[in-house]
């Protein structure tokens, strides 16, 4: 099937003009026997490039590009099919903004493309193009400081040795926390539920008599707020995910947290309860009363997944959280996905005005940390800062810039 691919990167400053026109001189010959047309622009600094041919064909050359060390920071913004090439006879033509000024560029892109006029207004390609040619390009902003100028060194279990495994409990609790790199500082630990043994929570709610469910899920929480107690926490805060319909199906929930609350030395203030977007979507009315009576306590409200359902940012119109975590889905090879990036984007900005707490969760890389803090994103949990550990706090893995 017809296939464009367009990416975005940054040409390395190696590479100057003459090199990259032998490049495209070679691509040119490479891609005409491959059946694959295309563009590529270039500002002095990034690159546009609009592949099309089979998918198979552009799929293959597009991860020699990405492995190509003459660029850096390639992201993929977009993927489509279609029943035409918008560049027929094109193997590969590179436009030089330093040489020609936006709009001649603009015109002989449109003189070498094969469309009607009409179908170019409407065409993402063509505004992907366009916005490059017309735009200051935006990609500068992750040019400071990339992955490779960072390494990370370990603070071995900050809160001191874990407890191991606590006899005569249903379930046990593994601690990870959410940290701000560029402060150096936690800002709280998330509870994750395990099973009796530590192993995964799934397990543990499968063996849970259905009728039950809610009151267990509700009762568990007191484990995790004398964890806390017992492993010193001082003024960090927790955070701990809660079935949205045990607030509303057991009689007295609310109550009930913040008594083993304050049975445990805690704040109310100290406490996130987390809840999945999925989750608060399907019970939204009955569910928003409960909520009220816990904000009126002080415990904190958090949605976790969010950007994982549905509802997405129409949510925000109800209701507004205290942190809202986005989704490890979108996280993951950000760096890579300009509309995963748009997506990041837009929840940053909407928090932004709303003052509400963003976490970004699921980090396994350098990279992807770097791509969201110079999206605005100041705090983190994943494998890369820090795993959870059972009944206690593991090693935190802080980024250091290298001399
Ligand atoms: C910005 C950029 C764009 C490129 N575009 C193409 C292209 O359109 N076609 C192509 O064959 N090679 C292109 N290359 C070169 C490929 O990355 C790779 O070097 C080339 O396909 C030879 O791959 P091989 O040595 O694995 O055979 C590009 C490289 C860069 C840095």
């Amino acid at each position: 099937m017809l296939t464009t691919l367009i990416y975005r990167s940054q040409l390395d400053s190696s590479c100057h003009s003459d090199a990259l026109n032998v490049l495209v001189d070679h691509a040119r010959l490479r891609n005409a026997a491959l059946g694959i047309t295309g563009i590529m622009l270039y500002n002095g600094q990034d690159i546009l490039q609009v592949l099309e041919g089979s998918e198979e064909q552009v799929e293959a050359l597009f991860q020699r590009i990405v492995m190509d060390k003459r660029h850096a920071f390639v992201v993929e913004l977009m993927r489509d099919y279609g029943p035409r090439r918008r560049f027929e006879n094109v193997g590969m033509l590179l436009f030089d903004l330093q040489i020609s000024s936006p709009k001649t560029v603009l015109q002989s892109v449109l003189r070498y493309s094969k469309l009607e006029s009409y179908i170019v207004s409407d065409d993402r390609v063509f505004k992907f193009i366009q916005s490059f040619i017309t735009r200051e390009n935006n990609a500068r902003q992750h040019r400071d400081k990339p992955a490779e100028a960072w390494t990370l060194s370990c603070e071995p279990h900050p809160l001191g040795e874990p407890l191991g495994l606590i006899a005569g409990q249903s379930c046990q609790f593994a601690l990870q926390p959410i940290v701000e790199p560029y402060e150096g500082k936690i800002s709280s630990f998330e509870m994750l539920i395990r099973g009796n043994d530590g192993g995964n929570p799934e397990q543990f709610f499968a063996n849970l008599d259905s009728a039950k469910i809610y009151e267990v899920d509700l009762q568990t929480k007191a484990y995790a707020f004398a964890l806390a107690k017992s492993l010193k926490i001082g003024s960090h805060k927790i955070a701990v995910n809660l079935l949205p319909m045990s607030l509303v199906n057991v009689p007295g929930a609310v109550e009930f947290l913040v008594e083993q609350i304050q049975l445990s030395g805690l704040q109310p203030e100290q406490v996130i309860i987390e809840v999945t977007e999925n989750e608060m979507i399907s019970g939204f009315n009955t569910f928003n009363k409960a909520i009220k009576a816990l904000r009126g306590t002080g415990i904190g409200f958090a949605i976790d997944d969010f950007g994982s359902g549905y509802a997405g940012l129409s949510l925000l119109t109800k209701f507004q959280p205290d942190k809202i975590k986005i989704d490890r889905e979108i996280i993951s090879n950000v760096h890579l996905s300009g509309p995963k990036q748009a997506i990041v984007k837009s929840i940053v900005s909407c928090c932004t005005d709303l003052e509400i707490t963003l976490v970004a969760e699921g980090i396994e890389k350098l990279e992807e940390w770097r791509w969201l803090e110079s999206a605005g994103i100041r705090r983190f949990q994943g494998f890369l800062f820090a795993r959870p550990q059972l009944n206690g706090v593991g090693d935190i893995h802080w980024p250091h810039m290298l001399r």
